[in-house]
């Protein structure tokens, strides 16, 4: 199983504080089953070009693999972002940089508003345009804002989805994530674990919930992508 989003370098973002906090995180993450984490710290076009970024995770992934600890060698790890959606990414040249563990694909953060339709038109376009495959980040953040009426457009167009670990474990939204996988609107799950209080790991919880007939359906998508995964030089 693959978590495909976490903040779990150290020091990169609102994620974990400290290279104990990342190795205890990634411990944790094993220790649910989880044996591929992709590490996704917010990427804000607005407030830093990549270059800046890059060199930001460079150093905070030298700091966390140069701590010796020995989860590092039984979990593989896959260096990316969340890349904030912004106008004009479809033709942004240095968008394949923020992509994940440099493969096609990449993990991008919608706005938290009604989408417009130009905005997905842009997301459709960083397919279409750039030729990197969109994986819309945590789908459930979006769906209060009247969004769901796009998935099945976005789906259609190649788009893929991944869905917080939360989504199945609340039992408030849980039936209506299971509806989601079984129709094939969510293709990847995420813990988007920040820190080991308020936002620990929960991979596992959400796996228990979906079941091994669903999530046969995830690992075999999981399969596809692995294929072109790098792992951090
Ligand atoms: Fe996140």
């Amino acid at each position: 199983m693959i978590d495909f989003h976490s903040h779990i370098l150290p020091k990169m973002d609102d994620g974990s504080g400290s290279v104990e906090e990342s190795v205890a995180l990634l411990r944790e993450t094993l220790a649910q089953g989880v044996e591929r984490i992709f590490l996704t710290p917010h990427f804000y076009p607005k407030r830093e070009d990549p270059e800046e970024f890059l060199h930001r995770r460079a150093h905070a992934a030298e700091k966390l693999f140069s701590c010796g600890d020995d989860v590092l060698k039984r979990i593989q790890v896959y260096l990316g972002a969340e890349v904030a959606f912004f106008y004009g990414m479809s033709r942004y040249e240095e968008l394949n940089k923020l992509s994940l563990g440099r493969s096609q694909y990449i993990l991008i953060e919608m706005p938290f508003d009604r989408w417009t339709q130009e905005e997905v038109r842009e997301l459709i376009d960083v397919k279409e345009v750039a030729g990197l495959i969109p994986i819309v980040a945590h789908i459930e953040r979006y769906l209060p804002f009247g969004n769901k009426k796009y998935i099945d457009y976005l789906v259609l167009n190649g788009i893929l989805i991944q869905s917080n670990a939360e989504f199945f474990i609340s039992k408030r939204t849980r039936h209506k994530a299971l509806r989601m996988i079984k129709k094939g609107r969510i293709h990847f799950l995420g813990s988007d674990c920040h820190n080991l209080s308020a936002r620990p790991q929960n991979y596992g919880e959400a796996v228990k919930i979906i079941g091994s007939d669903l999530l046969r359906k995830v690992e075999e998508k999981e399969k596809e992508i692995i294929t072109y995964m790098k792992r951090p030089q």
